[in-house]
């Protein structure tokens, strides 16, 4: 099992639209994939249950269901407040404990053993999942390689770069990054930001997702991702 973390720059960068793109494209490239949401806040009550609005966009745009049918191993901590993780536990009076998720993705690992296990973070790599434990220490614990997504335009010089530097800094693997949400065509900004961050970097650049007009949860826009997705044959995971 090859075991992705997808993190980002920060919050709302496009973790989910991404996760929900590689796993089409990993299913239809034939590969048994799993798809986790270790934390998630914000979470929606449907009949008295929490229940992870990610997940269900990123099973949405899956070719099939994945074969993790159990909530309690795909979505492990689920709050109600839109707050990071930390701070919506402990208004919920819950302190969280890393080693429920960690058990989740061995179970996963154990019981599905799908060929890519994809792991989509909450905000970016130095949020608190506790006071005194962070998303970046649940990569370090299940051992991921990781997938940065980023904001192409105006600063992402300065999140992209501190974020690898960072990733680098504690020996973290980090498989690419992402730009999401490009012009169309790219702009000459968006171009040479992408170009600053490869060069400084090592070439690192994973994928260049454009902006995809009116997506949202809407059914309809599912198309839409598959449709970007199946332009990266050769640039998989
Ligand atoms: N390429 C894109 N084109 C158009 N809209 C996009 C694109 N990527 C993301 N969005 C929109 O931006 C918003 C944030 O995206 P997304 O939910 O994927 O971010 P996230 O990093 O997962 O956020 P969170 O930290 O809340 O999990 C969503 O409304 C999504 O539909
Ligand atoms: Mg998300």
């Amino acid at each position: 099992m090859k075991s992705i973390f997808i993190t980002g720059t920060g919050t709302g960068v496009g973790k989910t639209v991404v996760t929900a793109g590689y796993a089409y494209l990993l299913q239809k490239n034939g590969y048994k994939v799993g798809v986790m949401k270790p934390v998630q806040t914000g979470a929606v009550d449907l009949n008295g249950n929490l229940h992870s609005m990610d997940m269900d966009f990123i099973e949405s745009v899956m070719l099939m269901p994945q074969a993790i049918d159990r909530p309690d191993l795909k979505t492990p901590i689920l709050l109600h407040l839109a707050a990071s993780p930390h701070l919506a536990a402990e208004n919920e009076s819950i302190k969280i404990d890393p080693h429920v998720i960690i058990n989740a993705y061995n179970s996963i690992r154990h019981d599905y053993n799908p060929d890519y296990l994809l792991i989509e973070g909450a905000g970016g790599l130095y949020v608190p999942i506790t006071r005194d434990y962070f998303m970046f220490n649940l990569i370090e614990a299940l051992h991921a390689q990781v997938i940065l997504v980023a904001d192409a335009g105006l600063g992402t010089i300065n999140h992209t770069m501190l974020s690898i530097d960072f990733l680098n800094k504690h020996a973290l693997q980090l498989n690419g990054v992402v730009f999401n949400r490009t012009s169309e065509p790219i702009s000459v900004m968006e171009k040479d930001n992408i170009k600053i961050i490869a060069n400084i970097s090592g070439g690192v650049v994973k994928a260049i997702i454009p902006l995809i007009n009116g997506l949202d949860v809407d059914s309809a826009k599912k198309g839409a991702i598959r449709k970007v997705f199946d332009k990266f044959r050769g640039v998989c995971l």
